[in-house]
């Protein structure tokens, strides 16, 4: 086990052909790794809980792809890297986080292709959701309003994520922000979200993270 700048672990378990990665910065505990591939995702034991070998690969890497938080990773010996998201999407968690799946930069650092990213404002792991949405009652809609205006003529590409200090997310690139459902929200290529809780047109920064006092660190 590797150990990060932070403190925090980073796995990485070695197979035939595949290696895959974990970085519990960002696991938000969502389980579908440990449900959708109970053979190589062990659930409550003490050391070695990733065995990449004691499932079909391709499986394998299908449900890792699924691991929204982009905790779990892989690189295959044959090269096969994972696809690029086609189409950059955020989409809003009814109480919950941003889930994003893009080519996304985070504060200048390649990021991967998924993530989860606090817009409560109470996670320790900013800009990382740690589900403390759960335990504030946060409560924010997954369903906004449609806006009917802008449409993309391209839908992927960089995405440039810039967590504001004491702001909000300011994203640069291409962008469909859909609701909990998959229902189109807006089409963008800036805008600055909310992730202080408190914004009125969520998911939008109306600079209510000045009223509040908003510390993002
Ligand atoms: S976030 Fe990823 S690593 Fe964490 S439990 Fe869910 S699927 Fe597994
Ligand atoms: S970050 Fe929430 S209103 Fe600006």
């Amino acid at each position: 086990m590797a150990v990060t700048e932070t403190g925090d672990p980073v796995d990485r378990a070695e197979g035939k052909d595949i290696a895959v990665k974990f970085d519990g910065r960002r696991c938000i505990h969502a389980r579908f790794c440990v449900t959708r591939a109970p053979a190589s995702f062990l659930a409550d034991v003490e050391g070695p809980w990733i065995l990449p070998d004691a499932s079909e690969i391709e499986y394998l890497c299908s449900v890792i792809r699924e691991c929204p938080s982009g905790a779990l990773t892989y690189e295959r010996r044959d090269g096969q890297s994972e696809p690029v998201p086609p189409v950059n999407l955020i989409s809003l968690r009814e109480n919950g986080p941003y889930v994003v799946r893009a080519d996304m930069s985070l504060d200048g650092e390649k990021a991967g292709f998924r993530a989860t990213l606090c817009r409560c404002g109470a996670s320790k792991r900013k800009p990382f959701c740690d589900k403390s949405h759960k335990y504030i009652g946060f409560e924010a809609t997954g369903e906004p309003p449609t806006d009917k205006g802008k449409k993309l003529a391209v839908r992927g590409g960089p995405l440039a994520i810039e967590p504001e200090a004491d702001g909000p997310l300011e994203v640069r690139g291409n962008l469909e922000i859909i609701s909990g459902t998959g229902r189109t929200v807006a089409c963008v290529d800036h805008a600055r979200l909310c992730r202080c809780g408190a914004s009125k047109t969520k998911p939008f920064c109306d600079e209510s993270h000045r009223r509040i006092g908003f510390r993002s660190l």
